[in-house]
């Protein structure tokens, strides 16, 4: 029996915030300082972690997410890992990543069982890119995605937040990057979450108006990918890469959402826009039984909401950072 929630969508698919530590400082994520991490000890253990993973496995779900922060600046993820991929309901294996570190853990990645990661990238050129990640060097980052790539973990896909004025000009570049790559580029809409206040109106751009920017290179063509997510993917003609749209804010997917987090500190949290957690650290830490456990999971895809209202309130600060939630 799959887990439904209260508006028959069917949950299968869990994504897990190992720390919300994080070796960039983007603009759009978090303060120049950084944010106070959370203390170690309340961080989840990797062996709790496999437990409500396998807990959800049998409850239906069928794919999981690692993130962060960035979740490779977490000693041994591998384990982590190797310990998911043994949980035999599992399917599907990802990893969400800036990609600093992913050159030095592709391969070990892949051996323990990984399936594919994600790579945020926001520029191709090296000057706007350290200034957008507050330090960070691409040339890493592409040695990653190179080595991701040798590694098989495929389709690579990566994620482009445009932000007017910062980076916007680049989008055309990105796009073409799929006439010649297999990569999946993906454009996300710039929402108002982050534990700045770097966001406003004027940097918001629509997805409508990134799609005019990347038709200009050329005209797109629908694709249907069979596991779709929040994305919309198109590409160009005869092209080996894909091109992604993620419109949080203008076209709604939460009728098709399938998703639960996990907070590194051990929150379940049904939706990435609502306040509302499930606090599982306690029935973890006091011996509860798996079916205490599993009660909890249940009543957090009980209180999943319909929806965000994201396109009318646009002032979400308040929210959890996005790093301590994951993306
Ligand atoms: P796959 O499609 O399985 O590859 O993963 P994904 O696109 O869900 O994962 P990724 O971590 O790469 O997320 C890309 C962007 O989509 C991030 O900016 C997320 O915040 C955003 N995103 C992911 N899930 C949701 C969601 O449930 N709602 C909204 N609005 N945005 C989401
Ligand atoms: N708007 C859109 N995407 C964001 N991300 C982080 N903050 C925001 C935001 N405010 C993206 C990162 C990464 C993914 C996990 O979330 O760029 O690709
Ligand atoms: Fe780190 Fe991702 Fe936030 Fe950038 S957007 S600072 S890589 S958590």
């Amino acid at each position: 029996m799959p887990l439904r929630d209260g508006f028959d969508r069917v949950i299968d698919y869990l994504r897990i915030s190992v720390t919300d530590r994080c070796n960039l400082r983007c603009i759009y994520c978090m303060p120049a300082a950084g944010i106070k991490p959370v203390q170690h000890k309340e961080i989840l253990t990797y062996e709790e972690i496999v437990r409500v993973v396998r807990i959800a496995s049998n409850l239906g779900v069928r794919k999981v997410r690692i993130t962060g922060g960035e979740p490779l600046a977490r000693k041994n993820v591998t384990f982590l890992i190797g310990a998911i991929r043994e949980i035999s309901a599992i399917e599907d294996i990802s990893l969400t990543t800036n990609g600093i570190l992913l050159q030095e853990y592709a391969d070990e990645l892949a051996d323990a069982g990984l399936d594919r990661v994600n790579i945020s990238l926001d520029s191709l050129k090296p000057e706007r890119y350290r200034e957008i990640t507050r330090g960070g060097e691409i040339d890493r980052v592409i040695n990653g995605i190179e080595a991701a790539k040798e590694a098989g973990l495929l389709p690579i896909k990566i994620n482009v937040v445009p932000v007017r004025g910062l980076n916007d000009d680049e989008i055309g570049q990105f796009a073409k990057m799929t006439a010649d790559t297999p990569y999946h580029v993906r454009f996300i809409e710039f929402m108002p979450i982050g534990a700045t206040d770097f966001w406003n109106e004027g940097k918001y751009i629509s997805t409508d108006e990134i799609r005019s920017a990347v038709e200009e290179v050329g005209p797109l063509f629908p694709v249907k990918l069979r596991k779709n997510g929040p994305a919309r993917y198109f590409r160009f003609e005869n092209a080996p890469g894909v091109i992604g749209f993620i419109s949080a804010l203008t076209h709604h997917f939460c009728g098709d959402c399938n998703r639960l987090r996990l907070t590194a500190d051990g929150r379940l949290r049904p939706c990435l826009f609502s306040e509302t957690e499930i606090d599982l650290k306690p029935a973890l830490r006091d011996r509860s039984s798996d079916r205490e456990l599993e009660r909890l999971l249940r009543l957090s895809v009980e209180v999943k909401p319909e929806g965000h209202n994201l396109g009318q309130r646009r002032a979400l600060f308040s929210l959890r950072a996005m790093s301590r939630i994951g993306g």
